[in-house]
């Protein structure tokens, strides 16, 4: 799909977790289209100031309705305003961008690892593999309850969903990754098992440890900062594990990304 500038509508907005709204936007196109892993890359209303674009993973499709939903974390001057648009307001932004999540229907397992707003393109994946009859384990994690960014989608699919929290108030308390680590530790066999991963470098660096490990396939969607958003400035390098042929070292998230085979990069705090 040729990428589009589009002036989004917003019909809806919602808290969905302390400090993360979700915003509904009328795009009947996008909405086909998108598949988890794509972003849009959207100019903050109101704030000449701030030139860049932000980007934000599609977090839902309802492709009846024509609607996508971000999950917008307030994180800094352009997401604090981006959050308190309501619906009426439209956002001008450009999408569909970046590469989404590979399956194989014959997969046994798709294991889904999320890290506080890395939860954002795992509603749409768990849309996109609705129709496979494998098991779904999504794991989430975040510092407390309230934090936490609930869907009904979790049940509708079948998915079985482990929650951690750094403080104990719901679920296991402790990091997402630890919980991941005890649940394949629990069974030898990881044949036909995939990780899909979001969330905070530490944990993406883990994830990437455990599945070299097991000899578990993963892949991760990075949220390195991004500047132009279209592999110009160079400013959302991401490390190879191993240099290509021709002594390639870095790929570009916006570009080449923002999804990539986990043993593939390199993680740095
Ligand atoms: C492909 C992609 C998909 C993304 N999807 C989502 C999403 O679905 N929902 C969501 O809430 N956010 C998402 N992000 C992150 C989001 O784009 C940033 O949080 C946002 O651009 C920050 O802009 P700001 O003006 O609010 O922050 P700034 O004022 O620019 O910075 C405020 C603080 O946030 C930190 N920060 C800024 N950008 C990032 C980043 N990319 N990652 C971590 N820390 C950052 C800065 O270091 C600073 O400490 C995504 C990023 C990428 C690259
Ligand atoms: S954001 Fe400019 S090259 Fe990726």
């Amino acid at each position: 799909m040729s990428k589009s500038v589009l002036q989004l509508p917003v019909i809806e907005r919602a808290e969905a977790a302390r400090q993360v709204v979700r915003l509904t936007l009328q795009a009947p196109e996008w909405a086909r289209a998108a598949r988890a892993g794509h972003f849009i890359n959207l100019l903050v209303p109101g704030r000449r100031d701030l030139l860049w674009r932000r980007p934000f993973s599609v977090h839902r499709a309802d492709r009846s309705r024509g609607t996508i939903d971000l999950l917008v974390a307030r994180m800094g001057r352009g997401s604090e305003s981006l959050a308190e648009c309501a619906p009426g307001d439209h956002l001008d932004a450009i999408g569909l961008l970046g590469n989404c999540f590979p399956f194989d229907p014959g997969l046994h397992e798709i294991i889904m690892v999320a890290g506080g707003i890395g939860i954002a393109p795992f509603d749409l994946l768990l849309q996109d593999v609705q129709g496979f009859s494998c098991k779904k384990s999504l794991f989430y994690g975040a510092r407390s309850a309230g934090d936490l960014c609930r869907s009904t989608l979790w049940a509708e699919s079948g998915a079985e969903v482990h929650l951690t929290t750094e403080d104990g108030s719901t679920g296991s308390r402790g990091l997402v990754q630890d919980e991941l680590r005890r649940y394949l530790g629990s069974s030898a066999n990881h044949a036909g098992r995939v990780i899909y991963g979001c969330g905070p470098t530490p944990m993406l660096a883990a994830l990437r440890e455990m599945a070299l490990a097991l000899g578990i396939k993963g892949y991760v969607t990075v949220e390195n900062r991004m500047a132009c958003g279209f592999g110009a400035c160079v400013g959302c390098a991401v490390e190879l594990a191993e240099a290509r042929r021709d002594g390639q070292k870095y790929l570009l998230a916006c570009k080449d990304g923002p999804v990539f085979p986990i043993e593939e990069i390199l993680f740095h705090d």
